[in-house]
């Protein structure tokens, strides 16, 4: 089980290009949420929310991972089977940095899934609301993203590893959307060191044990080599 969970959100892949939701000029300040986010919104029109996804699908391949993402994927080389990623983010950075133990628990932008038998596959770079879905044929396609009002994916893994954390370290997270805004909640009552990484503080971090305040790509990379330089010589 892993000793160091890290939580991150939008604002770890903000120096990538990447929009945040919530900061000035952030997505949500160019489109309503409930008309591209939520099931009732795609019911009501699909093909605005696929063309909502298609442009972030777009945005995220042009992107590239940044030093913070780089410094993540470090972490985990230098102690494997001890560091966890749970993302909120649905882009790939993670896993392009070399990050390989990646929980998404609001789903990933380069997966496609069937509404109808629940199918899952790579999702083409646009996606078309009539396009029939290649295990059932039914005209249901949506991009396997979790939306406001459903059930984010692993959370039993999630809650499983917060028990267990010994370091839970939040990355660019506004804490504003639950249950991720609760995980450190979670992580310390098991007992575990909280510290949170974020370019101002967050609406959780009075949870905190520790936080520090400032860019990502600046932040993330002098933690990791603190880290690193600090933790006991493997035996
Ligand atoms: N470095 C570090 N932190 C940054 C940077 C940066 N360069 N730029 C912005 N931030 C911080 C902001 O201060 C903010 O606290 O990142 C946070 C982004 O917050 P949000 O935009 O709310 O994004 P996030 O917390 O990931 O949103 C959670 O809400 O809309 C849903 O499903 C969506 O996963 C998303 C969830």
């Amino acid at each position: 089980m892993a000793k160091i969970v890290i939580l991150t959100g939008a604002g770890i892949s903000a120096e990538s290009g990447l929009g945040t939701f919530r900061d000035e000029g952030g997505l949500w300040a160019h489109h309503d949420l409930a008309e591209v986010a939520t099931p009732e919104g795609f019911a009501r029109n699909p093909a605005r929310v696929h063309d909502f996804y298609n442009a972030r699908r777009r945005n995220a391949a042009e992107a590239l991972p940044n030093a913070a993402h780089a410094a993540l994927a470090r972490l985990e080389r230098a102690m494997p089977g001890e560091v966890l990623i749970v993302t909120q983010n649905i882009d790939d950075l993670h896993e392009r940095a070399g990050s390989r133990s990646v929980l998404h628990m609001h789903g990933q932008i380069t997966r496609a899934r069937c509404a109808a038998c629940a199918g899952s596959w790579d999702a083409p770079p646009e996606m078309r609301a009539e396009a029939p879905c290649p295990a059932c044929g039914a005209p249901a396609t949506r991009p396997d993203i979790v939306w406001f009002g459903e059930f984010p994916h692993h959370m039993e893994e999630i809650w499983a590893a917060l028990r267990a954390a010994e370091l839970f370290v939040a990355i660019g997270t506004s804490g504003s959307v639950y249950p991720a805004a609760a995980f450190v909640q979670d992580a310390s009552r098991a007992g575990a060191h909280t510290i949170e990484l974020n370019l101002a503080p967050s609406d959780t971090v009075s949870d905190f044990a520790e936080a520090r305040h400032g860019p990502a790509t600046d932040l993330v990379p002098a933690w990791v080599e603190q880290v690193l330089a600090t933790r006991p010589a493997r035996d």
